[in-house]
Protein backbone atom coordinates (compact mmCIF):
# COMPACT_ATOMS: atom_id res chain seq x y z
CA UNK A 1 0.00 0.00 0.00
CA UNK A 2 1.21 3.43 -0.84
CA UNK A 3 2.22 5.95 1.96
CA UNK A 4 -0.87 7.12 3.47
CA UNK A 5 0.99 10.03 5.22
CA UNK A 6 3.00 12.87 2.65
CA UNK A 7 6.23 13.70 3.73
CA UNK A 8 4.70 17.61 4.83
CA UNK A 9 2.24 15.52 7.46
CA UNK A 10 5.19 13.25 8.84
CA UNK A 11 7.50 15.93 9.56
CA UNK A 12 4.46 18.03 10.87
CA UNK A 13 3.98 15.03 13.11
CA UNK A 14 7.44 14.98 14.28
CA UNK A 15 7.52 18.93 14.94
CA UNK A 16 4.43 19.05 16.36
CA UNK A 17 3.53 15.76 17.88
CA UNK A 18 0.45 15.42 16.26
CA UNK A 19 -1.30 15.43 12.71
CA UNK A 20 -4.66 15.25 10.64
CA UNK A 21 -5.17 13.45 7.62
CA UNK A 22 -8.47 13.90 5.86
CA UNK A 23 -9.97 11.22 4.34
CA UNK A 24 -8.04 8.52 5.69
CA UNK A 25 -11.58 6.44 6.65
CA UNK A 26 -14.01 5.96 3.45
CA UNK A 27 -17.61 6.89 4.32
CA UNK A 28 -18.36 3.12 4.72
CA UNK A 29 -16.12 2.55 7.50
CA UNK A 30 -17.07 5.66 9.21
CA UNK A 31 -20.55 4.45 8.83
CA UNK A 32 -19.97 0.90 9.71
CA UNK A 33 -18.66 1.50 12.80
CA UNK A 34 -21.39 3.89 13.93
CA UNK A 35 -23.69 1.32 12.60
CA UNK A 36 -22.09 -1.39 14.95
CA UNK A 37 -22.17 0.91 18.03
CA UNK A 38 -25.26 1.90 17.88
CA UNK A 39 -25.96 -2.01 17.94
CA UNK A 40 -24.20 -2.54 21.05
CA UNK A 41 -26.42 0.31 22.50
CA UNK A 42 -28.83 -1.01 21.35
CA UNK A 43 -28.52 -4.58 22.78
CA UNK A 44 -27.28 -2.97 25.73
CA UNK A 45 -29.23 -3.16 29.14
CA UNK A 46 -28.75 -0.45 31.13
CA UNK A 47 -29.54 -2.40 34.65
CA UNK A 48 -26.81 -5.29 33.65
CA UNK A 49 -23.82 -3.06 33.97
CA UNK A 50 -22.62 -1.16 36.85
CA UNK A 51 -24.04 2.60 36.25
CA UNK A 52 -20.36 3.77 36.11
CA UNK A 53 -19.72 7.55 35.41
CA UNK A 54 -16.50 8.47 33.34
CA UNK A 55 -15.30 11.65 33.66
CA UNK A 56 -11.49 13.00 33.70
CA UNK A 57 -12.48 15.64 36.06
CA UNK A 58 -13.87 13.57 38.88
CA UNK A 59 -12.42 9.92 39.58
CA UNK A 60 -15.29 8.07 40.63
CA UNK A 61 -14.77 5.41 38.28
CA UNK A 62 -11.21 4.46 40.37
CA UNK A 63 -13.76 2.74 43.36
CA UNK A 64 -15.44 0.26 40.57
CA UNK A 65 -13.63 -2.90 39.03
CA UNK A 66 -16.09 -2.01 35.86
CA UNK A 67 -13.42 0.40 35.07
CA UNK A 68 -10.15 -1.75 35.86
CA UNK A 69 -11.72 -4.87 34.69
CA UNK A 70 -12.57 -3.29 30.94
CA UNK A 71 -9.21 -4.11 29.05
CA UNK A 72 -10.27 -6.85 27.86
CA UNK A 73 -14.16 -6.05 27.53
CA UNK A 74 -16.41 -3.60 25.82
CA UNK A 75 -17.96 -2.23 28.56
CA UNK A 76 -20.22 0.92 28.61
CA UNK A 77 -19.45 4.39 30.51
CA UNK A 78 -22.21 7.04 31.24
CA UNK A 79 -22.54 10.78 31.52
CA UNK A 80 -22.66 12.13 34.69
CA UNK A 81 -25.87 13.86 33.86
CA UNK A 82 -27.12 11.21 32.04
CA UNK A 83 -27.94 9.41 35.69
CA UNK A 84 -30.15 10.79 38.11
CA UNK A 85 -29.41 10.63 42.18
CA UNK A 86 -29.89 6.56 42.38
CA UNK A 87 -27.93 5.97 39.41
CA UNK A 88 -30.90 5.34 37.20
CA UNK A 89 -31.18 6.36 33.47
CA UNK A 90 -32.65 9.80 32.96
CA UNK A 91 -31.84 10.42 29.26
CA UNK A 92 -32.54 7.83 26.22
CA UNK A 93 -29.47 4.96 26.38
CA UNK A 94 -28.32 6.49 23.22
CA UNK A 95 -27.50 10.14 24.85
CA UNK A 96 -26.72 8.98 27.81
CA UNK A 97 -23.20 7.50 27.16
CA UNK A 98 -19.49 9.04 27.52
CA UNK A 99 -17.66 5.95 25.99
CA UNK A 100 -17.29 2.64 25.28
CA UNK A 101 -13.81 0.34 25.96
CA UNK A 102 -11.11 -0.89 25.62
CA UNK A 103 -11.29 -4.20 23.60
CA UNK A 104 -14.02 -2.86 20.90
CA UNK A 105 -10.83 -3.38 18.30
CA UNK A 106 -10.16 -6.48 19.89
CA UNK A 107 -13.87 -7.70 20.51
CA UNK A 108 -16.25 -6.14 17.77
CA UNK A 109 -15.74 -7.50 14.55
CA UNK A 110 -16.36 -3.84 12.62
CA UNK A 111 -14.05 -2.51 14.88
CA UNK A 112 -11.06 -4.93 14.44
CA UNK A 113 -11.67 -4.57 10.34
CA UNK A 114 -10.94 -1.35 10.69
CA UNK A 115 -8.29 -1.59 13.57
CA UNK A 116 -6.25 -4.03 11.62
CA UNK A 117 -6.26 -2.61 8.34
CA UNK A 118 -3.93 -2.64 5.51
CA UNK A 119 -3.69 1.08 5.50
CA UNK A 120 -3.18 1.39 9.62
CA UNK A 121 -0.35 -1.24 9.39
CA UNK A 122 1.04 1.21 6.83
CA UNK A 123 0.93 4.35 8.59
CA UNK A 124 2.44 2.69 11.95
CA UNK A 125 5.37 1.43 9.39
CA UNK A 126 5.73 5.30 8.59
CA UNK A 127 6.22 5.98 12.36
CA UNK A 128 8.96 3.35 12.90
CA UNK A 129 6.93 0.69 14.56
CA UNK A 130 8.63 -2.26 14.56
CA UNK A 131 6.59 -4.49 16.13
CA UNK A 132 3.52 -2.60 17.39
CA UNK A 133 0.45 -3.74 19.75
CA UNK A 134 -2.75 -2.36 20.07
CA UNK A 135 -3.54 -1.99 24.06
CA UNK A 136 -6.83 -0.26 23.88
CA UNK A 137 -9.77 1.43 21.91
CA UNK A 138 -12.84 3.03 22.69
CA UNK A 139 -15.54 4.59 21.07
CA UNK A 140 -16.26 8.29 22.28
CA UNK A 141 -19.84 9.64 22.28
CA UNK A 142 -19.54 13.54 23.37
CA UNK A 143 -23.33 13.31 23.48
CA UNK A 144 -25.41 16.79 22.41
CA UNK A 145 -25.44 18.97 25.61
CA UNK A 146 -24.03 16.89 28.01
CA UNK A 147 -20.72 15.42 26.74
CA UNK A 148 -18.22 16.06 29.08
CA UNK A 149 -14.93 18.12 28.84
CA UNK A 150 -11.40 15.62 29.24
CA UNK A 151 -8.94 17.93 30.83
CA UNK A 152 -5.36 18.30 29.40
CA UNK A 153 -3.25 15.28 29.49
CA UNK A 154 -0.84 13.16 27.84
CA UNK A 155 -1.68 9.58 26.68
CA UNK A 156 1.57 8.32 28.01
CA UNK A 157 -0.16 9.02 31.54
CA UNK A 158 -2.26 6.45 31.31
CA UNK A 159 -0.30 4.01 28.83
CA UNK A 160 3.30 4.18 29.75
CA UNK A 161 6.07 2.29 28.11
CA UNK A 162 10.15 2.63 29.22
CA UNK A 163 10.78 4.65 26.85
CA UNK A 164 7.74 6.36 25.64
CA UNK A 165 5.95 4.89 22.21
CA UNK A 166 2.52 4.98 22.65
CA UNK A 167 0.43 6.82 19.75
CA UNK A 168 -3.24 7.69 19.31
CA UNK A 169 -4.94 6.97 16.35
CA UNK A 170 -8.27 9.12 16.61
CA UNK A 171 -11.37 9.06 14.11
CA UNK A 172 -13.79 11.44 13.46
CA UNK A 173 -17.02 9.70 12.33
CA UNK A 174 -18.78 12.41 11.88
CA UNK A 175 -17.72 16.24 11.50
CA UNK A 176 -15.56 17.56 14.05
CA UNK A 177 -16.24 20.87 14.93
CA UNK A 178 -15.11 23.84 17.45
CA UNK A 179 -19.18 23.94 18.94
CA UNK A 180 -19.04 19.89 19.55
CA UNK A 181 -16.10 19.59 21.40
CA UNK A 182 -13.09 19.29 19.17
CA UNK A 183 -9.87 18.45 20.14
CA UNK A 184 -7.58 20.93 21.02
CA UNK A 185 -3.51 20.51 21.04
CA UNK A 186 -0.13 21.98 22.17
CA UNK A 187 2.19 21.75 19.13
CA UNK A 188 5.86 20.56 20.30
CA UNK A 189 4.56 19.42 23.61
CA UNK A 190 5.80 15.91 23.00
CA UNK A 191 9.05 17.39 23.53
CA UNK A 192 8.48 18.00 27.92
CA UNK A 193 7.81 14.69 28.78
CA UNK A 194 5.82 14.12 32.22
CA UNK A 195 6.65 11.58 35.36
CA UNK A 196 2.91 11.57 36.16
CA UNK A 197 1.08 8.20 35.91
CA UNK A 198 -2.08 6.42 35.99
CA UNK A 199 -1.68 3.30 37.59
CA UNK A 200 -3.05 0.67 39.99
CA UNK A 201 -3.20 1.65 43.36
CA UNK A 202 -0.73 -0.65 45.34
CA UNK A 203 -2.79 0.33 48.68
CA UNK A 204 -5.23 -1.96 47.99
CA UNK A 205 -7.43 -0.28 50.71
CA UNK A 206 -8.00 2.82 48.79
CA UNK A 207 -9.11 3.53 45.39
CA UNK A 208 -8.61 0.62 42.64
CA UNK A 209 -5.94 3.45 40.44
CA UNK A 210 -4.86 6.64 41.40
CA UNK A 211 -2.59 9.09 39.73
CA UNK A 212 1.14 9.19 40.51
CA UNK A 213 1.58 12.62 40.88
CA UNK A 214 -0.85 15.91 40.60
CA UNK A 215 -1.29 17.76 37.04
CA UNK A 216 1.74 18.84 35.67
CA UNK A 217 1.59 23.06 35.23
CA UNK A 218 -0.63 23.95 32.02
CA UNK A 219 -0.56 26.86 29.83
CA UNK A 220 -4.17 26.97 27.98
CA UNK A 221 -3.23 29.44 25.54
CA UNK A 222 -0.53 26.97 24.23
CA UNK A 223 -3.66 25.05 22.56
CA UNK A 224 -4.90 25.15 19.46
CA UNK A 225 -8.25 23.70 17.62
CA UNK A 226 -8.29 20.93 15.39
CA UNK A 227 -11.84 20.87 13.69
CA UNK A 228 -12.15 18.17 11.10
CA UNK A 229 -14.52 16.52 8.82
CA UNK A 230 -16.02 12.97 9.08
CA UNK A 231 -13.22 10.40 8.06
CA UNK A 232 -10.02 12.16 9.13
CA UNK A 233 -7.69 10.76 11.31
CA UNK A 234 -5.68 12.23 13.74
CA UNK A 235 -2.43 10.81 15.31
CA UNK A 236 -1.32 12.18 18.81
CA UNK A 237 1.43 11.64 19.83
CA UNK A 238 1.80 9.79 23.28
CA UNK A 239 3.66 12.58 24.88
CA UNK A 240 1.51 15.82 23.30
CA UNK A 241 -0.66 17.63 25.60
CA UNK A 242 -4.25 17.93 24.38
CA UNK A 243 -7.47 17.92 25.97
CA UNK A 244 -11.19 18.65 24.21
CA UNK A 245 -14.15 20.90 25.93
CA UNK A 246 -17.48 19.77 26.38
CA UNK A 247 -20.14 19.68 24.13
CA UNK A 248 -22.56 22.18 24.64
CA UNK A 249 -24.12 22.14 20.64
CA UNK A 250 -27.34 20.26 19.59
CA UNK A 251 -25.06 17.69 17.75
CA UNK A 252 -23.32 14.92 18.98
CA UNK A 253 -19.45 14.52 18.41
CA UNK A 254 -19.06 10.41 17.53
CA UNK A 255 -15.40 9.52 17.44
CA UNK A 256 -12.87 6.04 17.19
CA UNK A 257 -9.39 5.90 18.97
CA UNK A 258 -7.38 2.90 19.50
CA UNK A 259 -3.52 3.36 21.14
CA UNK A 260 -0.54 1.70 19.58
CA UNK A 261 2.33 1.14 21.87
CA UNK A 262 5.97 -0.60 20.57
CA UNK A 263 7.13 -4.03 22.14
CA UNK A 264 10.41 -4.01 20.38
CA UNK A 265 12.83 -2.30 23.12
CA UNK A 266 10.48 -1.50 25.25
CA UNK A 267 9.12 -2.24 28.49
CA UNK A 268 5.23 -1.81 29.77
CA UNK A 269 5.42 -0.48 32.92
CA UNK A 270 4.14 -2.99 35.11
CA UNK A 271 1.83 -0.15 37.37
CA UNK A 272 0.14 1.00 34.33
CA UNK A 273 -3.51 0.40 35.12
CA UNK A 274 -4.07 -1.18 31.84
CA UNK A 275 -2.31 -4.87 31.41
CA UNK A 276 -2.68 -7.72 29.18
CA UNK A 277 -4.53 -10.61 29.83
CA UNK A 278 -5.03 -14.35 28.83
CA UNK A 279 -8.21 -13.59 27.11
CA UNK A 280 -6.52 -10.43 25.30
CA UNK A 281 -3.29 -10.31 25.26
CA UNK A 282 -1.78 -6.46 24.05
CA UNK A 283 -2.66 -7.84 19.89
CA UNK A 284 0.05 -7.21 17.25
CA UNK A 285 -0.98 -4.78 14.47
CA UNK A 286 1.14 -6.38 11.87
CA UNK A 287 0.71 -9.94 12.79
CA UNK A 288 -2.93 -9.88 13.26
CA UNK A 289 -5.90 -9.71 10.03
CA UNK A 290 -9.07 -8.32 10.62
FE1 LIG B 1 -6.05 11.45 25.26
Amino acid sequence: MENPLSPELLSQYRREGCVCVPGFLTDDEANSLRASCRRLVEEMDPTQHTPTIFSTSDHNQSRSSYFVDSGDKVHFFFEPEALDENSKLKVDKHRSLNKIGHALHWLVPEFKKVSFSTKMKAVARQLRFVSPAVVQSMYIFKQPGIGGEVVPHKDCTFLSTEPQSCVGFWFALEDVTLENGCLWYSPGSHNNPTSRRFIRNPDETGDLTCFTAPPDPDDPTKYIPIPVPKGTLVLINGQVDHKSKKNTSPNSRHIYTFHVIERHDTTWDPRNWLQPTPEMPFTGLYENEP
